[in-house]
């Protein structure tokens, strides 16, 4: 285990420059929030001089003061990638991006390559790169007592497949699938852990490597936390509620300051579905009584839609209306083959997903655990925060039209001498939802059982019942009902949080309605209006939003907000869409990391075929902003029907991993009919290089700048 040197918050660098750095500071014992915010003050200052800052947050036109980044954004704006979208990721000039691994590459040791030509079995599969890549980060070596930033282990969310390419056809099997075309599907899910060197100024993936592995939708993980063992934890496969397989929709990520990593469970409702024929109400086929029909639940599901009502008290009071869990699910079709994704054979088994689950990615033997403590949403996102005192946050979203934003507080200090005593610290203590209130202030609303209505004649039973339907929960205690809630980032120094809302087209539509505080509407079902957090009806483009802990105590029980940026399109004729971007357009904001040097990056989650409302701001897009400034600099574009998410740099500021998913999406006749990279050789070679494209695939990318330095500083 090589995590004793590893920084206390975030990313921070090394200084290769003989400036100090963030890490010197905490070396020498000095506080690096206070030097790091003088060594800031003259941008912000001007900013005040200016007189656009200071004032109340949350009020039109007013912007919470806040620092300008070390190195600031010193490289040359990439234009919009508009139509035709090119086939490849562009970077600015002096930059270079080509790619680490693919989809299908070899992960642990002896995997055989991936053939684009053929079906990949199952048991290649889980030994394989999976598929759409998404949040990651980086786990540096420890190099003569400190942080390498030339080998380490890179950890990787793999968010979900596309099954036709997956099986290797171009038009839908017949059902019932094999159970073998769901085990592939199972496989393309979950985690990679490869170990990665820089060698002659090149990066590469260390194979064999004692570190390298996969998890995916069938390795075993332990529960642990309230809701452990819980009776609507418990299925005939489990009968003591405390071990599950598989972890799955793997979106974005957190990382612990013990070194450990955070996968998110984002839309696992998904992957359920039901063997009863479509429109036939459970109760008439004999089945449970509260299976009753529902119209309208989100997912594309065709005619009428079965599944549990509501939150009622019961074993049987699943809600799975409020997690969108229906017969159909969204198409992967696993419940046809593999009984435990059917909702009527093993009802529980949908309380098992919806967890951040931590993975030792220094031990490949170890076991996953879902931490039930942080809640069961549709996790998007575990940023921590650790306090002067060693209190620990780990704030989450959940990625729903209408979802809340929520903070885990940690009962027992971080122990940043011990690595041992933090092993179950995510296991006790509470979790907050957040109410955004107009006047620019916020307060974390406690769920706990016995509290503000979370009792059993609402629902409740206890402790774990409130974890296992939290949305319910956060229903009932009046949260804020948000535009999506996507990554959190946290500046490495001062503690501000920000937030992306990437967009809700129910917000502020017509009969206005709210998520019922007993727990019965349906995911993303309600239609808000807009409020202040909340600006914007039909918010096509998203915002991202910012708040400050009281005291900047992550343990705080109120903050104060504002809007950091409105995206938008600057030449849309609708005011409402025009956004209030300092700088390059962007729109649909998902990913967003701090570097070390506070350097905002974001990346956007749009359709990615620069048309309809993407004709001016193109393919989708990494940007860098200045939380001081706001400025907003375009650096990277990307290959069309792509989404640009993940992103981490080592610890010298110096390499950059990017994560390109799903390149080529919505595909139709040709795997390749809109896409065909990484193959195609744009961003330098791949294992499949020297053939024409077959399928284009995810793939992370390593950006560096010609001739050394930081990405994106002067
Ligand atoms: Fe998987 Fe919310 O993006
Ligand atoms: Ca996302
Ligand atoms: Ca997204």
């Amino acid at each position: 285990m090589k995590n004793s040197k590893f920084h206390p918050a975030n990313d921070v660098p090394l200084a290769p420059e003989g400036r100090e750095s963030i890490v010197d500071l905490i070396e020498r014992g000095e506080n690096p929030r206070r030097t790091f915010l003088k060594g800031s003050a003259a941008t912000s200052m001007s900013m005040l001089l200016a007189g656009g800052l200071g004032s109340m947050p949350g009020r039109a036109n007013a912007y919470m003061p806040s620092t300008s980044p070390m190195g600031g954004l010193g490289f040359s704006s990439v234009p919009a990638d508009t139509a035709p979208v090119t086939d490849a990721v562009i970077v600015p000039p002096g930059y270079t991006a080509t790619v680490l691994i693919a989809w299908g590459d070899p992960v642990v040791n002896g995997a055989p390559q991936y053939n684009p030509n053929l079906y990949n079995p199952s048991a290649d599969q889980e030994r394989q790169y999976g598929m759409h890549v998404d949040g990651m980060h980086f786990f540096p070596f420890t190099t003569r007592g400190r942080p390498s930033s030339d080998r380490g282990l890179l950890v990787v969310n793999h968010e979900y497949v596309d099954p036709l390419l997956l099986w290797n056809t171009t038009s839908a099997p017949p059902s019932p699938i094999s159970l073998e075309f769901a085990r592939t599907a199972q496989a393309g899910h979950g985690v990679s852990v490869i170990e990665v060197v820089r060698s002659g100024g090149t990066w590469s993936v260390v194979r064999p490597s004692v570190y390298n592995r996969r998890i995916t939708g069938n390795t075993p993980c332990r529960i642990s936390g309230p809701a452990a063992g819980d009776a609507l934890m418990r299925t005939a496969a489990d009968p003591t509620g405390t071990q599950v397989l598989g972890t799955l929709n793997n979106c974005a990520h957190g990382f612990t300051p013990w070194g450990t990593y955070l996968t998110c469970e984002e839309n696992w409702n998904g992957y359920f579905g039901c063997s009863l024929p479509v429109g036939v109400p459970a109760a008439q086929a004999g089945s449970d009584p509260n299976l009753v029909p529902i119209v309208g639940t989100s997912g594309p599901t065709l005619g009428l839609v079965t599944g549990y009502q509501g939150n009622v008290a019961t074993a049987t009071g699943r809600g799975y209306r409020r997690y969108g869990v229906s017969n159909a699910g969204f198409g992967y079709r696993w419940h046809e083959a593999d009984p435990r994704f059917d909702i009527t054979a093993n009802p529980n088994e949908p309380h098992r997903f919806g967890w951040v689950v931590e993975i030792d990615p220094f031990d490949r033997n170890s076991v996953p655990v879902k931490r039930t403590a942080l809640g069961r949403i549709k996790h998007e996102s575990a940023m921590h925060v650790v306090g002067p005192d060693n209190t620990l946050a780990i704030y989450t979203g959940d990625d729903e039209r209408n979802d809340y934003l929520y903070k885990f507080v940690a009962s027992a200090k971080y122990n940043p001498a011990v690595r041992s005593a933090n092993r179950d610290l995510l296991d006790t203590g509470t979790l907050y939802v957040a109410r955004f209130n107009a006047d620019g202030t916020g307060t974390w609303l406690p769920l706990v059982w016995g509290q503000n209505g979370l009792t059993a004649v609402n629902g409740f039973a206890n402790q774990a019942e409130v974890l296992i339907k939290t949305r319910q929960a956060a229903d009932r205690v009046g949260a804020t009902m948000m535009d999506r809630p996507e990554w959190i980032a946290a500046h490495p120094v001062t503690r501000e949080m920000y937030l992306t809302l990437t967009n809700n087209s129910r917000r502020g539509s017509n009969p206005a309605s709210s998520n019922a505080v007993d727990g019965s509407t349906s995911g993303g079902g309600a239609r808000p209006p807009v409020d202040a957090a909340n600006p914007r009806s039909n918010n096509i483009y998203g915002h991202i939003i910012r708040w400050r802990e009281a005291n900047d105590d992550p343990g705080a029980l109120t903050f104060e907000w504002d809007i950091f940026v409105r995206a938008g399109d600057k030449l849309n004729a609708n005011a409402n869409l025009k956004g209030d971007i300092n700088g390059d357009d962007f729109g649909a904001p998902d990913g967003l990391w701090f570097d070390g040097d506070g350097r905002l990056w974001i990346q956007t989650d749009q359709q990615g075929d620069a048309a309809g409302d993407w004709v001016n701001i193109g393919a989708n897009s990494m940007l860098a902003a200045d939380p001081s400034t706001r400025e907003v600099r375009r650096f990277l574009t990307s290959p069309p029907n792509c989404e640009v998410t993940g992103v981490v740099g080592t610890p010298d500021g110096r390499t950059m991993f990017v994560g390109i998913q799903h390149p080529g999406e919505d595909w139709s006749g040709s795997f390749t009919s809109k896409s065909g990279w990484p193959d195609n050789g744009a961003n330098g070679t791949t294992t499949l290089s020297g053939q024409a494209p077959v399928k284009p695939r995810s793939a992370t990318v390593v950006i560096t700048r010609i001739g050394g330095g930081k990405i994106g500083a002067a």
